[in-house]
């Protein structure tokens, strides 16, 4: 058994310090094995010129994400957190994967939304998996628009994640019907760590929905947040549970896939 934790909270807008302020005292205050933070958790969210991402984009090595990364370590959990990357001239939507004994990674969201466009590159590392050893749990990580392609999930669970992560910034409502089939089609843990508040630039302002939501590997509610508030959702599962994907004694959803005929 692990304990998966989400934390819902709305990041200031360009206040680097601040937000990592708040999610390193949230790490060492979270009692969980797993905790995901919402996309873009460090910088805020609406930026609308490579100008503007790059002024607080930063390397994995950056000083914000090295704080996030050595607090995990310390405190002895795993920690999943947006951020937006810089790598030479490019500009990631990322998520730090970091926490004991596991060699940090970053995955760079594959599927940008709306005007992420103009001021992100598409991310290049595809989704990978990572084994947890101590937990025996196998975690992926998407993050929010990729959701909208069910082949982020899948090929996150025909990979072996056993929890998906989906750090999220989510602006629309219908990812609510969408989100458990990703869970229970794949049968998967589904943890999604969404923000809430409002964001200006311009004249242009977008809310974000909260609502953060942790799904068991066939659809249902594990435990879920309001749609504002800073909240810590933490829920206690089997990630080995996932890995029998039998439903009857004949059929298996993954071995009954013809991807050949597809
Ligand atoms: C989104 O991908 N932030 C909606």
């Amino acid at each position: 058994m692990m304990r998966l934790a989400t934390v819902q909270f709305c990041p200031v807008h360009g206040d680097l310090d601040a937000n990592t302020d708040l999610i390193v005292e949230t790490i060492a205050q979270t009692e969980a094995d797993v905790i995901v933070f919402p996309e873009l958790a460090t910088s805020g969210y609406f930026f609308v010129t490579r100008e503007e991402s790059g002024g607080i984009a930063e390397p994995l090595t950056g000083p914000h994400i090295t704080r996030i990364i050595n607090t995990a370590k310390a405190h002895g959990r795993f920690v999943v957190c947006g951020f937006a990357e810089r790598d030479g001239e490019h500009l990631y939507n990322s998520a730090v994967i970091a926490g004991p004994n596991i060699e940090t990674q970053v995955y760079r969201k594959t599927h940008l939304f709306y005007k992420e466009t103009l001021c992100f590159d598409e991310g290049n590392t595809g989704f990978f998996v990572i084994n947890l050893p101590h937990l025996d749990c196998n975690l992926g990580v998407m993050i929010c628009y990729d959701w909208r392609f069910p082949e982020s999930a899948r090929t996150l669970a025909l990979k072996g994640a056993d929890v998906i992560a989906c750090p999220s910034n989510l602006v629309t409502h219908i990812w609510r019907m969408a989100m458990p089939v990703r869970a229970l089609e794949n049968k998967v843990y589904l943890a999604v760590a969404n923000r809430y508040g409002t964001e200006s630039n311009g004249d242009e302002d977008v809310t974000f929905n909260g609502q953060s939501v942790i799904y068991s590997y066939n659809g249902d509610i594990l435990a879920s947040a309001d749609a504002v508030g800073t909240i810590t959702l933490i829920t206690e599962i089997d990630p080995s549970s996932t890995r029998n994907k039998t439903f009857n004694s004949i059929n298996d959803i993954f071995a009954d896939r013809r991807p050949h005929q597809y």
